[in-house]
C-alpha cells in the first residue's frame, strides 16, 4: 500500500477516538479502516451518503455485505428533515437493529448530522462511528456531538448531542469531492485558524485543491479537530465558549439565506469572516485583519465580494433565527486577530448602526 499510515489519536473529550489515514493516492487506501473493524463494530447498521455509496461502491461492498442494514441518504438540505429521520428509524426497525447494534455513518456533514441523530434516538441511543467524506465534515462537523435536522426551512432546528465513539478520517475520500465542496471546507479551516490556531493559516497556504491527499491536509485536519476538541471538551452543550465555533456564521447564515442558497455555506462563512473582522475593529480588533482574511479567501478560491446586500428589514428578520440571540442582545464570536476570537454582546442599536456599513463594504 502506497504511503499508507494509520494512527489513533485520542482526545480528552467527548470519549471520541479519532483514527486518521494519511497520504492516499490510491483509492483503495481510503477504506483500510474497514479491515480494522473490531468485533464491537461488526454487523453495523449503515447510513451512507448515496453519492459516496455510488462513487466508492467497489471499496464499500465488503462493508455493505457485512452490515445488518443500509440506508442510502441523498445529501440535500430539503431531505435533512424529520420525514427522512422517520424513514431511517423504519429501516432500522426493518433490519432488526437492537440496542447493541452499532451504527456507522459515512458521508458529509449533512449525512453525519441526520445519521447521528437517528443513532442517538433509536432505542434511546446506539453506539456511533462517523466516517466524514467531505473536507468540511473532516475539519469540523464530525466532532463535537451535534446532530440535527431542519424544521420548516430553519437549519438544524431539532437535534441532540450524541458524540461519536469513533471517527475515521481518511482524506482519500477527497479524491472524488467537487472543488466547490472542497473550498467550503477550506473556509471552515480558515475559521479555525482565527479561533484558536494561527499555524493553520500557514498550512492552508501549503495545501492545494489539486493535491489534496498530501500529509499537509491531514496536518490541517488534525489541527482543526484539536482546536474544536479543546473547545467542546470545555463546553459540550454550548453554554459559553462553544459559541467561538460560530465565528463568521452569524453574518454568513444571513448572507447564505438572503442569496437563497446561491452562495454555498463556505462562501457565505468566508464573507461573514471578513464582515465580522470589520465589526471587531470597532471594538479594538486588528485593523489589518479584514484585508488579511480577504487575501486568504482569494488564495483558497473563495469569493470576497457579493452582488446584492440584504436590506435592513431582511437582515433583522434573518438574524432572529440566530441561536446566539439572548433576551439582552446577541452574542457575536468576533475575530480580533489570528487565534484571538472574543465573545462580544451587541445591542440591537449597535447592530443597526454597524452591520449595514460593514456589509456595504462587501459589495462588488
Ligand atoms: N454537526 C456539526 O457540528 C456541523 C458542523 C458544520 C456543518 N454541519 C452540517 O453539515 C452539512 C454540510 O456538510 P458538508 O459541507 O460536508 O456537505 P454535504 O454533506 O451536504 O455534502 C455535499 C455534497 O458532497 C457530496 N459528497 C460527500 N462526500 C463526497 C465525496 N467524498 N465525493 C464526492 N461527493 C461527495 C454529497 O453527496 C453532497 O452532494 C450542513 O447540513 C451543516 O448543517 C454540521
Amino acid at each position: 500500500m502506497k504511503n499508507h499510515k494509520s494512527q489513533k489519536w485520542h482526545i480528552d473529550d467527548p470519549m471520541t477516538v479519532i483514527h486518521t489515514y494519511a497520504s492516499t493516492s490510491e483509492r483503495t487506501d481510503g477504506l483500510n479502516w474497514i479491515k480494522e473493524l473490531t468485533d464491537e463494530w461488526k454487523n453495523p447498521f449503515l447510513v451512507v451518503d448515496s453519492e459516496v455509496g455510488r462513487l466508492w461502491s467497489h471499496q464499500l461492498q465488503y462493508l455493505f455485505a457485512a452490515s445488518s442494514g443500509l440506508y442510502l441518504m441523498d445529501a440535500t438540505e430539503e431531505l435533512k428533515n424529520t420525514f427522512t429521520l422517520d424513514q431511517i428509524w423504519g429501516s432500522m426497525a426493518g433490519a432488526g437493529v437492537r440496542r447493541d447494534t452499532p451504527c456507522i455513518v459515512i458521508g458529509g456533514g449533512l449525512t453525519c448530522d441526520i445519521g447521528a441523530m437517528a443513532a442517538s434516538t433509536y432505542l434511546r441511543g446506539l453506539k456511533l462511528m462517523l466516517v466524514p467524506t467531505t473536507l468540511l465534515s473532516m475539519v469540523d462537523a464530525c466532532l463535537g456531538g451535534k446532530t440535527g435536522v431542519n424544521l420548516s426551512g430553519v437549519k438544524n432546528q431539532v437535534g441532540t448531542f450524541h458524540p461519536a465513539e469513533v471517527i475515521v478520517i481518511s482524506p482519500g475520500y477527497l479524491d472524488t469531492l467537487p472543488g466547490r465542496e472542497f473550498r467550503n471546507g477550506m473556509a471552515e479551516a480558515l475559521k479555525t485558524a482565527l479561533i484558536g490556531d494561527p499555524e493553520i493559516k500557514t498550512i492552508i497556504q501549503e495545501v492545494s485543491e489539486a493535491e489534496h491527499s498530501s500529509d499537509k491536509i491531514l496536518d490541517m485536519i488534525e489541527r482543526c479537530l484539536k482546536v474544536k476538541s479543546d473547545i467542546v471538551s470545555e463546553d459540550l452543550l454550548e453554554n459559553g465558549s462553544r459559541m467561538f465555533l460560530n465565528l463568521g456564521h452569524t453574518v454568513g447564515h444571513v448572507l447564505e439565506s438572503a442569496s437563497e442558497f446561491r452562495l454555498s455555506h463556505g462562501e457565505a462563512v468566508g464573507l461573514g469572516m471578513i464582515a465580522e473582522a470589520a465589526i471587531a475593529v470597532r471594538f479594538g480588533g486588528n485593523s489589518d485583519l479584514p484585508d488579511e482574511i480577504k487575501r486568504m479567501l482569494e488564495f483558497c478560491g473563495l469569493p470576497t465580494e457579493i452582488e446584492g446586500i440584504p436590506s435592513s428589514e431582511v437582515l433583522t428578520r434573518l438574524l432572529q433565527h440566530d441561536k446566539k440571540t439572548r433576551r439582552s442582545g446577541r452574542i457575536w464570536a468576533l475575530p480580533f486577530d489570528w487565534g484571538d476570537c472574543r465573545l462580544t454582546q451587541m445591542t440591537t442599536d449597535q447592530e443597526e448602526e454597524i452591520l449595514p456599513q460593514v456589509l456595504t463594504s462587501l459589495r462588488a
